[in-house]
C-alpha cells in the first residue's frame, strides 16, 4: 500500500533548543511542529510494511497529494497559521478523498480551540474547568461577547491559570501562569495577548493529581493505554505545579531527563474507571478519530476533570525523551514502530481498507 505521511518540520535539532528565537516570536513559536528526528522516526516505522511517500504540509500539499494520490495519508502535520491550521490537510484529503488516519477538519479545529472544546464538553455534562476567554479586541480585561465567557466570568474563583487559546505543546504555559489576585491576572492576560497575539483562556485551577490518557481505536474497540501520571515531585522545588513550558523544553531534556511521568499511574480501579470513561465521552462527544491524548486532573477533592484533548499527539521516539503517547504504549508492550502502524491499522479498519503487508509484521 502507499502511504503518504504528512507533517511540518521544526527546522532545528532537538539538541538546539532553547536556541535564540527570531525577533519578535517568543521563544516557543515552533514548539508544536516536530522534529526530523519524529519525522524520520514516523517514515522508518510505516516503512517497515508500505511504500510511503512524505509530504511537507506547505502550500503545495495539495498538488503534491493529488499528484501522488496515496491510498491512505499518516497525517501528523500541525498545519501552517490560522485557528484552522490543523484543519487544513484533512480539509485538503477530504476534496480529494484520500483516507487519512485521525480527526477529521471540524474535530481538529475545535480542539485547537481550547475553549470551544469545552463548551461541547459541558453541554454534554462532561467535567471540564469553569473559565472565561480575554479578547484581543478588548482593552480593561472585559470578557468578550463569547456567551459561556459572561456566564462563567463572575463566578470563576481564584488561584487561575492563564493559558493561550489556540496552542499546544505548554505554549505559552509557564512557572508564573497560575495567578492569585486581580493584579496578577491583568498582568499574565496582557502579558500573554500581547506575545502569543491571540485571545487568553482564563481557568480555574484545579489543585490535584495530573494524569494524561492515550487512547486508540474507535467506537467498541476504543481502548484506554496505561495511565501516565505527572509527577510534580521531579520539578525543582518551590515551582508552580504544572507541566509548563519550562518543564517541557527546559529543565526536561534527553541528557537531563526529569522523572515526570509515571506510567501506569499509581491509581486504584475507582479512579482509573472515572477517568477512563470521562476520556471515553469525551472522544466520541467530540468525535474524535483512531487516536487522541486527554489531559485529565484532580480536583481537590479527588473528581476528574478534562483540561484539553489532543487529536494529534506528541511522539517522541526516543525513549529518553519524555513523550507521553509512546511512554504508554510501551506500558502496554507496543514499541514505537507498533504504535505507529496500529494507527494506521485503525484507520484502515475505520474506512475498510484491507491490505497485503510488505513484509511480515509479527507483533500485530
Ligand atoms: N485548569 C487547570 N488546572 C490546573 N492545571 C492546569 C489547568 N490548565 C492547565 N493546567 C496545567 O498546564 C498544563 C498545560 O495546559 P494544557 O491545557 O494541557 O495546554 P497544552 O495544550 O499546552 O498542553 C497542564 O498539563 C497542567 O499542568
Ligand atoms: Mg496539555
Amino acid at each position: 500500500m502507499r502511504v503518504g505521511v504528512t507533517y511540518n518540520i521544526k527546522k532545528q535539532r532537538t539538541e538546539d533548543r532553547g536556541q535564540k528565537p527570531e525577533e519578535g516570536r517568543p521563544p516557543d513559536f515552533f514548539a508544536e511542529w516536530d522534529d526530523e528526528d519524529t519525522i524520520e522516526a514516523i517514515q522508518a516505522a510505516l516503512s517497515k510494511r508500505h511504500d510511503v511517500v512524505m509530504i511537507e504540509a506547505n502550500e503545495d500539499a495539495y498538488v503534491k497529494l493529488r499528484n501522488k494520490r496515496p491510498d491512505i495519508v499518516f497525517n501528523i502535520a500541525e498545519g501552517l497559521w490560522g485557528q484552522g491550521r490543523e484543519s487544513q490537510i484533512p480539509a485538503m484529503l477530504d476534496m480529494l478523498r484520500i483516507p487519512y488516519t485521525g480527526s477529521g477538519p471540524l474535530t481538529l479545529a475545535i480542539c485547537l480551540d481550547k475553549a470551544r472544546a469545552k463548551e461541547i464538553l459541558s453541554y454534554y455534562g462532561i467535567p471540564t474547568p469553569r473559565f472565561s476567554i480575554y479578547d484581543l479586541r478588548i482593552t480593561n480585561l472585559k470578557t468578550d461577547n463569547r456567551q459561556s465567557s459572561i456566564a462563567n466570568r463572575k463566578s470563576l474563583s481564584f488561584p487561575l491559570i492563564v493559558k493561550p487559546l489556540y496552542e499546544g505543546s505548554s505554549k505559552g504555559i509557564r512557572n508564573n501562569s497560575v495567578v492569585n489576585n486581580e493584579a496578577e491576572l491583568q498582568n499574565r492576560v496582557e502579558w500573554l495577548i500581547k506575545e502569543y497575539k491571540q485571545p487568553a483562556i482564563v481557568e480555574e485551577f484545579l489543585d490535584g493529581r495530573e494524569f494524561t490518557v492515550a487512547m486508540i481505536g474507535n467506537g467498541s474497540a476504543l481502548m484506554a493505554l496505561p495511565i501516565v501520571e505527572i509527577n510534580y515531585s521531579s520539578l525543582p522545588a518551590g515551582v508552580t505545579p504544572i507541566y509548563s513550558y519550562e518543564a517541557k523544553w527546559i529543565w526536561d531534556t534527553p541528557d537531563n531527563p526529569l522523572e515526570i511521568f509515571k506510567c501506569p499511574a499509581d491509581i486504584d480501579s475507582r479512579l482509573k474507571k472515572d477517568i477512563e470513561t470521562i476520556c471515553i465521552n469525551a472522544f466520541n462527544t467530540l468525535d474524535i478519530k483512531d487516536w487522541c491524548r486527554i489531559d485529565i486532573r484532580l480536583d481537590s477533592h479527588g473528581k476528574p476533570y478534562i483540561l484539553e484533548l489532543n487529536p494529534l499527539p506528541g511522539i517522541l521516539p526516543d525513549p529518553k525523551s519524555n513523550s507521553c503517547f509512546p511512554k504508554a504504549a510501551r506500558a502496554a508492550g507496543m514499541d514505537y514502530d507498533e504504535l505507529i502502524n496500529t494507527v494506521l491499522d485503525t484507520a484502515c479498519k475505520r474506512y475498510g481498507i484491507q491490505y497485503g503487508a510488505k513484509k511480515n509484521y509479527n507483533h500485530l
